[in-house]
């Protein structure tokens, strides 16, 4: 029995389209930060015996394991460690790979938030059985069989998702550009917002806009080969003036992508523009870009920034998006005490409660296993210690 947690992914040039559904490879490259774990993550516990059959847990809630993308983990995993074994393996290594596995996974963020939480999941999935099993090789090209952007979330710190061009998705990984420690001073406010409304699944929005949108095709041809090696060369050197430039851009090119969509998605509602105009208005003020945001299929805003500049641009979110009366406190996560305001020029409303919470956190380091026992989420006899009927 292993246990590990791996964390969320934020991308700034966005994944959106699949050239192959199954094995989810996508039509251009992507650039991501890695989320420190400590406020957000996916937890899993994996757990090999003679079990009568694979199952699987998520939330405290039993799933069926027959969901083609957890079959496609499971069997792309066992298949990897085959190979590696070379028909070799000891007896023990080769009765561990013949064993039922029960699967036990939950997040410590709420799902309902829409917060994208399958990347964190198929991520803590994949590598916590890899680390069962013990396969040795690249896992990012595994992680991607479950979700796309779950690749990306193998690795801590600033990462690139290659697309690839092999039709076998062998060369389809994600790769670490920095580590978690190379630009110390940024910080991520998640903004979550309130709105119960159903979305389209992103998978379902990008295999539409594959087949509608021409806007998509040129975005993935012509703008994001040069926009990625521009973000690649910002984050290098750290410049941030050209980092949140390039990251809003993408997101609304992406938002833009998902209009000329037919019939349209439409992710962000009256909570997430008013949002961005007010990162527009802070930017305007200061003279210069302290803050940018980027938002995937959904409302939430997740606004990157610096560490100095926490204060103003969270205590313009407070001013601006108060929580209403008797309601918990807006921030979440790092401490967030300190607020400061800035004069912006834009006479913006102010939209209580239109904002649920804002978690604040940092870029962190990739998955990880936990080593102690009292951390499974599996008793000893492989059923979770938590069950919600
Ligand atoms: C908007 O990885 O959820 O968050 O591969 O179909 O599971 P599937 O899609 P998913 O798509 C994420 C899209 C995005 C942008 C991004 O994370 O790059």
């Amino acid at each position: 029995m292993l246990t590990c947690t791996a964390p969320v992914n934020i991308a700034v040039i966005k994944y959106w389209g699949k050239r192959d559904e199954v094995k989810i490879l996508p039509i251009n490259d992507s650039v991501s930060l890695t989320l420190s774990s400590r406020h957000m993550h996916a937890k899993t516990t994996v757990c090999a015996s003679n079990f009568e059959a694979d199952r699987i847990w998520l939330n405290g809630k039993e799933e069926s394991v027959d969901n083609p993308r957890l079959a496609n983990c499971l069997n792309a995993v066992r298949q990897r460690r085959l190979e590696e074994m070379g028909g070799q393996g000891t007896e023990a290594e080769r009765a561990l790979l013949a064993c039922k596995v029960h699967i036990c996974s939950e997040n410590n963020f709420p799902t309902a938030a829409g917060l994208a939480s399958s990347a964190a999941g198929y991520a803590c999935l994949v590598y916590a059985l890899c680390r069962l099993y013990g396969v040795k090789g690249e896992i990012s090209e595994l992680a991607r069989q479950g979700s796309g952007s779950a690749c990306r979330s193998v690795y801590g710190g600033y990462v690139l998702w290659r697309m690839g061009e092999r039709e076998d998705g062998k060369d389809s990984v994600a790769v670490k550009l920095q580590d978690a420690d190379h630009w110390p001073e940024m910080r991520v406010l998640i903004c979550v917002a309130n709105d119960a409304r159903k979305k389209v699944p992103s998978s379902k929005g990008m295999k539409l806009g594959v087949e509608t949108s021409p806007l998509l095709r040129y975005r993935a041809d012509v703008i994001v080969p040069a926009r990625t090696r521009e973000m690649v060369a910002a984050i290098e050197s750290r410049d941030f003036d050209k980092f949140a430039e390039l990251t809003m851009r993408d997101s609304n090119q992406l938002h833009a992508v998902c209009l000329d969509t037919a019939p349209p998605c439409v992710y962000m509602n009256d909570t997430s523009h008013a949002v961005a105009e007010l990162v527009h208005a802070i930017n305007e003020a200061a003279g210069r870009r302290i803050a940018c945001y980027t938002f995937d299929a959904g409302p939430n805003a997740c606004i990157f920034l610096l560490e100095a500049h926490v204060p103003i641009v969270a205590g313009m979110l407070q001013k601006h998006f108060p929580p209403t009366a008797g309601t918990e406190k807006l921030f979440r996560g790092e401490k967030t005490d300190k607020l400061d305001e800035l004069q912006i020029a834009a006479d913006l409303p102010v939209r209580s409660g239109a904002l649920k919470y804002v978690i604040h956190s940092k870029v962190g380091d990739g998955p990880e296993v936990l080593a102690d026992e009292k951390d499974h989420l599996l008793d000893a006899s492989g059923i979770p210690k938590k069950l919600i009927q």
